[in-house]
């Protein structure tokens, strides 16, 4: 082989690899974009009544958030709840925290409000659906 062929041969073999790398961010793409659209697999939202503890763990003004059952609720007033999915809408990850009234969406760095459901950052752009909640001898029930 001369010099200019195995020169030749580099280059080639350069081009292919950088053709593999472009390939393989293209599978990376497409797997995000197949979340999207499964949603984890489990409803973004209970089926039947879910209980989710004493009413009294969830602060007046503030919020807490049921990550095994993938809810949050907050406290608006004295007596007053509101509950939301916490399966965030953007590919279906389940918040991990929530910091200052807002759920953090830990696999893209979504942000919800968890007093209203409404996206602050995305990349998700449809807000948490609501659950109804109720309060049944002190004890919290959503769905
Ligand atoms: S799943 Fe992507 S930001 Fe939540």
């Amino acid at each position: 082989m001369s010099a200019s062929q195995s020169a030749a041969r580099r280059t080639v073999l350069k081009g292919a690899a950088a053709l593999a790398g472009a390939a393989g961010a293209g599978v990376t793409l497409a797997a995000c974009t197949t979340e999207t659209n499964s949603g984890g697999g489990s409803p973004a939202v209970p089926t039947e009544p879910v209980e989710l503890g004493a009413a009294s763990e969830v602060p007046v003004g503030g919020s807490k958030l049921f990550r095994e059952r993938k809810l949050v609720v907050s406290c608006p007033a004295e007596g007053r709840y509101k509950a939301f999915s916490a399966q965030c809408t953007h590919a279906g990850c389940v918040l991990d925290k929530i910091v200052e009234g807002e759920g953090n969406c830990p696999c893209h760095g979504s942000r919800f409000d968890v007093a209203t459901g409404k996206v602050l950052r995305g990349p998700a752009s449809a807000p948490l659906p609501e659950v109804p909640v109720k309060v049944e001898g002190g004890r919290l029930v959503a769905g």
